[in-house]
């Protein structure tokens, strides 16, 4: 049963979300909008949350795609928040731009179009100048060129074997590999056994991995050293993977032939060899509508039933009901937590019928379902524990 005084799940909106995810929401027992009070759950895209005030009441963050460095995670973890995303669900959109753009480096695509729109005069002027002109937009083919793909999850990987079936070499660097991912990856794909060996023989460098401290300026002067010449360098990850500076230099030096980002900037602007685009990665019909589907049928599991599935600050952990009465708790990863909350529960008559806990890094989270219904003071003494940050009845309506 929903749990705030309208007896309504409020969901706020920071961007827009498509229309197939939200009309998963029944209307009978959530509101959603983009101007809102006190919301239960916040969805969002690509709306900056860093510096924003998040309220009291909110339970739980939907990011609609994989990124999640527009959102405070951490200060969430603190306060027993779960921040949800979809990866995979627009990864085959980001797949698309990213081999476009391979043809748009390699053919050189963007300047032969604005040189075509930079002629002048009739018909017969216009040809004899693109024919004089042409020669200097003669490209390389793909067939046989090393492709070095940083990262090897969803996206890297669909990358990965897009490129082999187009006749190229793959070269793969992701010390963090999947299993799973590993399992989908093409055969043709080599391990490279190094960034450096990975960067020392590309012709093409896609970049696939999240923006993370480890991952800031993950390519700058020492790595662009390190490339062959007339690398064609892709950042359809984030911008502060890469360091600007250091690719302008890159190609001033005729180290870098071309930059392809879906990140623009000042920087960036003007720039001979540099190619931005409008974070068009995930902007497809098709990955806006999967995204939003898949974080609100995520969120809604959440808000209803405390599972989780698919968040970067809490582990997957997800209980049938057995029982309508169920208690959800965000705690702290130290001992003693599971003991107090039983101890509560005992204390107040309630018989646990069903229990889980899981735990991810510092964060853990807890599922109780009990055989009677749970007074509200039983829940407010297992939030007063130390270490909980976060608990909330979650009764079935009847
Ligand atoms: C992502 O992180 O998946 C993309 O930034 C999604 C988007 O463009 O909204």
């Amino acid at each position: 049963m929903p749990e705030n005084q309208q007896g309504i799940f409020k969901i706020h909106t920071l961007n827009h979300i498509s229309s197939h995810g939200l009309s998963r929401f029944p209307i009978d027992c959530y509101q959603v909008s983009n101007d809102m009070t006190e919301p239960d759950a916040i969805l969002v895209r690509s709306h900056n949350m860093l510096n924003q005030e998040i309220p009291a009441s909110v339970k739980a963050i939907g990011r609609a795609g994989a990124g999640t460095n527009n959102i405070p995670v951490q200060a969430m973890s603190s306060r027993g928040i779960p921040v949800f995303n979809t990866p995979g669900a627009n990864a085959n959109a980001v797949k698309e731009l990213v081999i476009a753009s391979l043809f748009l480096a390699a053919r050189n695509l963007v300047p032969a179009l604005q040189f075509v729109e930079s002629l002048q005069g009739d018909d017969a002027a216009l040809n004899k100048q693109a024919e004089d002109g042409k020669k200097h937009f003669s490209g390389i083919e793909l067939p046989g060129r090393t492709l070095g793909i940083i990262g090897l999850g969803e996206i890297g990987r669909l990358v990965a074997n897009t490129a082999i079936r187009l006749g190229m070499k793959v070269v793969g660097y992701d010390p963090k590999i999947t299993v799973e991912s590993a399992w989908s990856l093409s055969a043709e794909v080599r391990k490279a056994h190094s960034m450096e060996d990975l960067l020392r023989h590309s012709e093409f460098i896609s970049v696939h991995v999240p923006l993370l401290d480890s991952t800031h300026h993950l390519i700058n002067d020492k790595t662009i050293r390190l490339m062959k010449h007339n690398v064609m360098l892709l950042n359809f990850s984030r911008s502060a993977i890469v360091d600007e500076e250091a690719v302008l230099a890159g190609i001033a030096a005729n180290k870098i032939k071309a930059y392809v980002s879906d990140f623009p900037s000042q920087k960036l602007q003007h720039q001979k060899g540099v190619i931005t685009l409008p974070h068009l990665g995930a902007s497809t019909q098709e990955a806006e509508e999967n995204c939003a589907v898949m974080v609100v049928d995520q969120l809604m599991d959440y808000l209803q039933n405390g599972n989780i599935t698919h968040t970067v600050n809490f582990p997957d952990i997800q209980m049938e009901r057995e029982s309508p009465y169920r208690v959800a708790v965000a705690n702290a990863n130290v001992p003693n937590i599971l003991g107090q909350i039983s101890t509560s529960m005992a204390n107040a008559g309630l018989n646990i019928h069903n229990m889980i806990n899981k735990s991810r890094g510092e964060m853990a989270f807890t599922l109780v379902d009990v055989d009677s219904p749970v007074p509200q003071h039983v829940v407010d003494e297992i939030a007063a524990i130390a270490g909980v940050l976060m608990a909330r009845y979650l009764p079935l309506p009847r």
